[in-house]
């Protein structure tokens, strides 16, 4: 690729989906940058962050996409799947019916996604634990079911966010 580096050993892409307002864009940009902004703005069409991380010795460059979760904002989805090999798949665990689309994601990733795609579960917004409306034991059983890795993520309070995209990383590699 273009934006391959001379002293990096792999580059790789990964996606990030979900409803509006979960958090994708502020998990993102904590992970890429240690930044997080309360008011957001929606996420229009698709913007990409990397970082580079180090695993057993070896550089890897990780290229995360993200695009909006308002249907009406995003771009082409098969070229936004195309080539990546892992996938956060993220809800927001204050907001019952971004829960519930889960599995509206899942179809489109089996859709459009390769099958060997390594995707991990997200609840985003744990800090907001007085409004939670999905319970943790809920987002686990669904991953099981699912066979995909869960966590509980605060993109506020840097909980589990660099957990999160290492997770992913490392079981890629
Ligand atoms: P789209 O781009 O429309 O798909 O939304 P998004 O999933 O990118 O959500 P975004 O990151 O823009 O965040 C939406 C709102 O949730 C913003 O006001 C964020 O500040 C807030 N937010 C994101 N993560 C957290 C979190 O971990 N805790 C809390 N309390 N708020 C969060
Ligand atoms: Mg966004």
């Amino acid at each position: 690729a273009d934006a391959f580096d001379e002293d990096c050993d792999y580059l790789f892409k990964a996606v990030l989906i979900g409803d509006s307002g979960v958090g994708k864009s502020n998990l993102l940009s904590r992970f890429a940058k240690d930044e997080f902004r309360l008011d957001s703005k929606p996420t229009i069409g698709v913007e990409f962050a990397y970082r580079n991380v180090k695993v057993s010795e070896k550089l890897i460059k990780a290229q995360i996409w993200d695009t909006a979760g308002q249907e009406r904002f995003r771009a082409i989805t098969s070229s936004y799947y195309r080539g990546a090999l892992g996938a956060l798949l993220v809800y927001d665990i204050t907001r019952r019916a971004t829960f519930e689309s889960v599995k509206k994601w899942l179809r489109e990733l089996r859709q459009f996604g390769s099958s060997d795609m390594v995707v991990i579960l997200l609840g985003n917004k744990l800090d907001l634990g007085h409004s939670r409306e999905v319970s943790q034991e809920e987002g686990n059983h669904l991953a099981e079911e699912e066979g995909l890795c869960f966590m509980e993520t605060s993109a506020l309070e840097k909980l589990n966010v660099e957990e999160a995209f290492l997770l992913m990383i490392t079981k890629i590699h």
